[in-house]
């Protein structure tokens, strides 16, 4: 099987405070995966993704994207990673056209391609009438939704997503949805955290809850005792394993 996040004994400590925010965390996701990662507040979903991504330096343990070592390559690693953070940082100044114009460049995007797959991309999520328009004027939703095109510009192998659905209006949630699947209908990975425990039942390939900085559960929803005949069965887990209900 190929993987293309693998993830082995990641750590994260923030100066100043006593428990880890994420301690030996092990992962691998598969060509072809959605992969959902659940966890309460500050469980350290955005931590782990930040560092999967190559935002956020590690103390610990490794990664790789597409089978390049993030610490030793990490132009390479970035190259073959898209990341969707959970509050895009937009140059407000910019119009939309503008900002993918700009990721086209950094990524070595040719022009003719930017223009059919970014075009692509905004038509299905029904952005392509507001490109011209400067950042600052757009809403969270339409952030979102930029963030993402400028995400998928270059292709990556690997798709990072936090929290991709706030914000999102019911069809731009559908269309989303449907680009992930068929993205990894493709054979590409994502990867992405959600507080949707039934968004994650019903997408996902295998789901991992996070709880204080470690891995408490992994599996596919079923393994995970999530069956389409028992919505909510997630949910039930989530709350008995993050001890969100009495015990
Ligand atoms: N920059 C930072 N400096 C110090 N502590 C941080 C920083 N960022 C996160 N933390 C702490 O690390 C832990 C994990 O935070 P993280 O943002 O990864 O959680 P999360 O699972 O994404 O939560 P949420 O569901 O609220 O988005 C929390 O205890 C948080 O207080
Ligand atoms: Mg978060």
């Amino acid at each position: 099987m190929e993987f293309l996040i693998e993830a082995a004994g990641l750590a994260k400590n923030y100066p100043g405070r006593a428990q880890p925010a994420v301690a030996d965390l092990n992962l691998r996701v598969a060509a072809g995966e959605i992969f959902g990662f659940l966890g309460p507040n500050g469980a350290g979903k955005t931590t782990t993704i930040r560092m999967l991504a190559g935002i956020l330096r590690p103390d610990g343990g490794r990664v790789r994207v597409a089978g390049v070592d993030l610490s030793r390559d990490p132009v390479a690693a970035k190259a073959r990673l898209g990341y969707v953070p959970d509050e895009p940082a937009l140059y407000e100044r910019l119009t939309g056209a503008e900002h993918l114009n700009f990721l086209g460049d950094v990524y070595g995007v040719d022009r003719a391609t930017r223009a059919r797959r970014g075009g692509e991309l905004a038509r299905r999520l029904e952005l392509a009438d507001s490109l011209g328009m400067a950042i600052g004027g757009y809403s969270r939703g339409m952030r979102q939704k930029l963030a993402i095109i400028g995400a998928l510009l270059h292709d990556p192998a690997v798709l990072f997503l936090d929290e991709p659905l706030v914000g999102l209006d019911p069809k731009a949630a559908r269309h989303l949805k449907d680009l992930l699947r068929e993205l990894t209908a493709a054979g590409r990975a994502v990867f992405f955290s959600t507080h949707g425990l039934e968004v994650a039942q019903g997408l996902c390939d295998r789901v991992a809850i996070i709880d204080a900085g470690r891995l408490i559960a992994e599996g596919t929803p079923e393994e995970l005792g999530a069956t389409p005949e028992r919505a909510g069965s997630l949910e039930e887990l989530f709350l008995r394993l993050t001890g969100g209900q009495d015990r």
